[in-house]
């Protein structure tokens, strides 16, 4: 397998995932499973951009309770409650949430007291079912904007293709 994971800090955002988009569409082509999927966007995003922890909590009782799924970086909490920490209200609202500073943020969940600024974005199937959060992590306050959550929520648009 020929794909490397391309160093994307210092690149400007919209370029920077529109290759990292390339290279998920590249390696996951044939692909069907979803775990595969979320094991190779994990590992892409977190190794291009640097961040603490990249990674997807699944939906394992709808509505209810997220569980960690593939991720990068060090050990994250097993179980969020829909509706708790930045994850869990994500999920809850099906939409992405943006935290420049999880001081900030009521009722944040701390699994690496090094983390500043988090992003978490929605994943769909195609029957539009949530069926996990993609969760990232920065040591930096701020480290997310609006063409971060652009980026991303394209990316995994894969989750919910068409076959
Ligand atoms: N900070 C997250 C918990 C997950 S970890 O950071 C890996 C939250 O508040 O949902």
């Amino acid at each position: 397998m020929a794909e490397t994971i391309p160093d994307l800090r210092g690149v400007p955002k919209a370029r920077a995932y529109a290759e990292l988009k390339g290279h998920a569409d590249a390696i996951l082509e044939g692909v069907g499973d979803e775990i595969t999927g979320m094991a190779t966007m994990a590992a892409l995003v977190h190794h291009a951009f640097g961040h603490l922890w990249t990674g997807f909590y699944r939906v394992v009782e709808p509505d209810r309770l997220l569980r960690v799924g593939p991720y990068q970086g060090t050990l994250g909490c097993l179980d969020i409650e829909f509706g708790r920490g930045v994850c869990g209200t994500a999920a809850a609202q099906r939409a992405t949430v943006l935290v420049a500073d999880v001081q900030q943020f009521p009722g944040h969940i701390t699994c690496d007291a090094r983390s500043q600024s988090e992003i978490v974005v929605p994943v769909f199937d195609r029957n539009r079912t949530l069926i996990a959060v993609f969760d990232i992590d920065s040591d930096r306050r701020n480290a997310f904007t609006a063409e971060d959550q652009r980026g991303l929520e394209r990316l995994v648009g894969w989750f919910s293709r068409a076959g």
